[in-house]
């Protein structure tokens, strides 16, 4: 580990987000879906971010698969990764955050801890906890990437809702059923709650 002694970061000459926000015309925010896997996180996450694109907002998805094949490629599904996991993410989105723009994450985020810890370290008051609460049973036909049969038969080791555990958020700003309202309700119901707090 090296001395925290010697590291000296340096935020006070730098551009800071409200100019990067005027620039932009927008203000920014993290919108963070959690929920199981195949609970239709990332399907939404595109859809609104196709709807901010056609409105002029500057947006970036965050998704799990995708940073699980790069930044995060040496990390594994045991509890703790997955904290790893969300804090080296939580550190990212902070970067776009503090450039103006809006984030689209979308990670199962399973646990309260890990919740947490990305809104301690992005800031509370900058997250919209959006909990795609799709139920086990809907995700486990839909089963497109096919890793809830593997789960089932053993071959895939702490899967999230089958052999580890995912814990309900308590007081998330947005829930989303995608059995019970269609895409495109969905996207709306979200685009209700964001748009007000985006537009500059
Ligand atoms: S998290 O739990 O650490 O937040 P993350 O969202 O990054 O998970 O990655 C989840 C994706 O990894 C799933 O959508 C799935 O495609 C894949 N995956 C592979 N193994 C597992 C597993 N054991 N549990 C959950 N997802 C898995």
């Amino acid at each position: 580990m090296h001395n925290p002694n010697n590291i000296h970061p340096v935020f006070d000459q730098i551009i800071n987000k409200q100019q990067k926000e005027k620039l932009l015309k927008q203000r920014a925010k993290v919108l963070w879906f959690t929920g199981l896997s195949g609970s239709g996180k990332t399907t939404l996450g595109a859809s609104v971010e196709k709807e901010l694109f056609n409105r002029g907002f500057l947006t970036q998805i965050l998704d799990g698969d995708n940073i699980r094949s790069g930044i995060n490629r040496n990390l594994k599904f045991t509890e703790e990764d997955r904290v790893e996991n969300i804090r080296r993410i939580a550190e990212v989105t902070k970067l776009f955050l503090n450039c103006g723009v809006i984030a689209i994450n979308c990670f199962i985020s399973p646990t309260k801890e890990s919740r947490d810890m990305a809104k301690s370290i992005i800031g509370k008051e900058h997250l919209i906890e959006v909990f795609v609460s799709t139920p086990i049973e809907i995700c486990e036909q839909r089963d497109t990437k096919g890793l809830y049969a593997k789960a089932r038969s053993g071959e895939l080791k702490n899967f999230t809702g089958i052999s580890s555990p995912f814990e309900i958020p308590k007081n998330p700003d947005i829930i989303v059923n995608t059995n019970e309202l269609t895409l495109k309700e969905s996207t709306q119901k979200i685009l209700d709650f964001l748009l007000k707090k985006i537009t500059y």
